[in-house]
């Protein structure tokens, strides 16, 4: 069995040396659990695409334990500066040019001139990645097109012995993956929404920017073209009924699904708390998927704020 070890100064310490020496870690972050390696050794980072079978085009993110790292491996203009000073550490993941003599694995970025970069608020994460002296490449910590972790014991669930350890720091406290927002072009485009909402960056940057989901002839973000944060039981959306044999994931106040047994439902945020949802998705998801019913039926979340990251992640279980 993989070690899952409580975050203390030793683990996190022994963390570091897992990283520094080659080897794959599950790392706590304020958005899901990470599966991280050294970015700058190509055969760590090979290692995490074996783990989550993962294809090699499908490149990584870079997390740095401060801001100020970043700057030697992806070139930040004026833009990428405001929105480092506004919301690093935090969710948000930014695409930038590749610095002209960045050190990061070829094989993280799978090739492209540009990386994804960002520094994690999660006060164990910064720590083991400044103790390990290395940018870390970390996608989160499932096999290939599952459902994200957002506790050690989805990581130790999805990849098992793969890992060489986890560092248990609880759940982590966002639930959804960082924004992925692209700077490389003329405007501002989100990727992949997150707890950075489009109003967020529109404050900052006086734009609002394009999501681009991806769902067309040329997606620019590689995660884009493969099934994503799918269960295995099937997913229904808006849904303002129940069919027979069907699990309830509601939001807000509701009776629908009373007279379900308790392992057949679970409420997002009772109160219509978006942000409590957010943290709850992933992991009401897992114990509904593993309750063996025939489909999850989820009630509408409203699509504005972190709603737009909900229901992006929703539509995609959905696809699956
Ligand atoms: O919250 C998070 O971002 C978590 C934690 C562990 O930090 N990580 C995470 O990584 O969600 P991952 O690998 O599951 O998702 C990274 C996404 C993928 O959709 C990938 O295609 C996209 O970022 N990406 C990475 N590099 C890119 C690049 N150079 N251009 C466009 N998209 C890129
Ligand atoms: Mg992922």
């Amino acid at each position: 069995m993989v070690r899952i070890a409580s975050a203390t100064p030793e683990t996190i310490a022994e963390a570091a040396a897992v990283i520094k020496n080659g080897g794959l870690l599950g790392l706590p972050t304020e958005t899901v659990y990470g599966l991280a390696a050294n970015a700058l050794d190509g055969r760590a980072v090979a290692r995490i695409f074996e783990a989550k079978g993962r294809p090699s085009f499908n490149p990584l993110i870079i997390h740095v334990a401060k801001p100020e790292d970043a700057m030697a491996f992806g070139v930040f203009n004026d833009a990428a500066k405001e929105m480092m000073a506004a919301f690093w550490p935090g969710p948000l993941t930014m695409i930038l040019p590749r610095t002209a003599d960045c050190p990061v694995s070829d094989l993280a970025s799978a090739g492209l001139p540009t990386l994804a970069i960002r520094c994690p608020a999660h006060p164990v994460a910064r720590a083991v990645i400044e103790a390990a002296g290395v940018p870390v490449a970390a996608p989160s910590a499932n096999t290939s097109g599952r459902l994200s972790p957002t506790t050690p014991q989805h990581v130790a669930e999805s990849l098992g012995d793969a890992v060489d350890m986890i560092l248990a720091a609880g759940a982590a406290s966002v639930g959804l993956e960082s924004t992925v927002l692209d700077l490389t072009g003329e405007a501002p485009v989100i990727l992949r929404p997150g707890a950075v909402t489009p109003e967020d960056v529109a404050r900052v940057l006086g734009i609002t920017p394009a999501i681009d989901d991806g769902q067309h002839e040329a997606p620019k973000s590689p995660g884009q073209l493969l099934r994503h944060y799918a269960p295995r039981t099937p997913v229904r959306l808006n849904a303002t009924t129940l069919e027979d044999g069907e699990a309830y994931l509601a939001f807000g106040p509701s009776l629908m699904g009373r007279n379900l047994p308790d392992m057949h439902k679970r409420n997002l945020s009772e109160q219509g708390d978006l942000a409590e949802a957010a943290a709850n998705l992933f992991g009401y998801m897992h114990a509904l998927d593993g309750a063996g019913c025939k489909g999850i039926a989820v009630a509408p979340i409203p699509d504005t704020g972190l709603g737009i990251a909900i229901n992006d992640r929703l539509v995609r279980a959905a696809r699956g």
